[in-house]
């Protein structure tokens, strides 16, 4: 039997922010079983670190688990030899070498694009109409689904995020899943015939990966590359908006870009957590897991551990984010990690700030999401 102590959550305020029950958890159950997730949450970073490394105890094949089940198998639900396989393939897309040499300068090009049209305008929601499209143009090119809509892009990403996150079942969320999956797969079938040079479709076809994988990859691409850079660039305008006295040490060279997104996803992480199911019974720190046991490694949640960071609730760009995992801290560390980087980081965020100029919130921002997090909505005006 999993002797984990119990927590209980209340749902609906986890939703809209976990941290607080999160903090309660890293204090005095750092593993826990909450009923109302039917999972067991590592929440420090230690132990997570440590854990997500033990493919042995802690597998990522879910066949039962909803990303599965609604997305096919992809690599993130893979061990060992298939995992590194399909990953490998997917690797000349997404490696550093091809995102400086190929993608930095399509990003660019497609937010100036973008930004040539919203300039003007002197107001817009961040999250709508720019932190969106920027994220979806440049999935649509990494996929190499041009012929989908950044609106699209958009909608079946969300939708799949929310079906593999529908732990309480609501069917309505799950047909919506659905028709998103069934729509990727048109657009798949559309673009095979000749998928642009270096995208991830071209690439993992080169490769010979079959039509099953290959469909479930692309899949997971999206549900991972459209919300989370979305949600970080929106997030980190925000955060470095009502923390002026910061974005002024950006703006002088006394800080990065890359410095204020990697301060934002460990204090807000995008994804919030990895699931695993356990293999074999075993023990840690005195508690047993059996095997067919889920858990969740809390990504979130190590990133405001008090063991690693002083005064973890506060946003500043100049500490020392090393110990963050928000990318994750195993085999399944994110292969976009490069790309999401460079988009947010080089492109999204110094050029929102340049083209919006006196960038300003013209209303409360809100957030929600425990499992993947960010602002829903966020109003802003600029000087035009
Ligand atoms: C802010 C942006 C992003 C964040 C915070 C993020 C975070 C993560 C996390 C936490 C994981 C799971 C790691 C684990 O279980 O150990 C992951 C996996 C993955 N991510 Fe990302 N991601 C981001 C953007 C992207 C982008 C832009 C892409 C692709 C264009 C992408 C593609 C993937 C893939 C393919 C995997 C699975 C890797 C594997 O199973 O080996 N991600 N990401």
């Amino acid at each position: 039997m999993n002797t984990a102590p119990i927590t209980h959550i209340d749902l609906t305020s986890f939703l809209r922010d976990p941290y607080p029950a999160l903090a309660q958890m890293r204090v005095h159950a750092p593993i826990t079983f909450v009923p109302e997730l039917n999972a067991t949450l590592f929440t420090r970073r230690n132990d997570i670190h440590v854990q997500e490394k033990r493919v042995d105890l802690f597998s990522s094949d879910q066949p039962e688990g909803l990303m599965t089940q609604l997305m096919g198998q992809n690599m993130m639900r893979k061990d060992g030899a298939d995992h590194m396989a399909e990953r490998r393939s997917l690797f000349p897309a997404l490696s550093p070498r091809t995102v400086h040499d190929h993608w930095k300068s399509i990003f660019e090009a497609m937010a100036l694009d973008h930004l040539r049209t919203l300039a003007p305008k002197g107001k817009c929601d961040l999250v709508r109409d720019y932190a969106m499209p920027v994220s979806a143009a440049a999935l649509r090119a990494i996929t190499g689904l041009e012929s989908m809509s950044n609106v699209d892009m958009d909608g079946v990403s969300q939708a799949m995020i929310d079906g593999c996150s529908n732990f309480v079942g609501d069917p309505k969320v799950t047909a919506r899943c659905e028709r998103a999956t069934r729509l990727i797969d048109d657009h798949i079938k559309f673009a095979r015939t000749d998928p642009p040079e270096h995208s991830a479709l071209k690439v993992m076809q080169d490769a010979g990966m079959n039509d099953d994988s290959l469909s479930a990859n692309i899949k997971l691409i999206i549900s991972g590359g459209q919300n989370e850079p979305r949600d970080a660039i929106a997030g980190t305008v925000w955060a470095l908006i009502n923390h002026p006295s910061q974005l002024a040490m950006i703006l002088e060279g006394k800080a990065t870009w890359l410095d204020a997104f990697n301060e934002y996803a460990r204090w807000m992480a995008p994804i919030g957590m990895s699931p695993r199911r356990v293999v074999q019974q075993h023990t840690i720190e005195g508690i047993t897991l059996m095997p067919e046991d889920r858990v969740f490694f809390m990504f979130g949640s190590a990133g405001r551990d008090e063991a690693h960071f002083d005064a973890p609730d506060t946003f500043n760009i100049t500490r020392n984010t090393q110990a963050a995992i928000s990318f994750g801290a195993g085999p399944h560390f994110c292969a976009g990690a490069a790309a999401a980087r460079c988009l947010i980081a080089d492109i999204a965020l110094p050029l929102a700030f340049k083209h919006m100029k006196n960038l300003r919130l013209t209303a409360p921002v809100p957030f929600s999401g425990w499992a993947f997090r960010g602002p829903t909505k966020m109003p802003v005006a600029w000087d035009t």
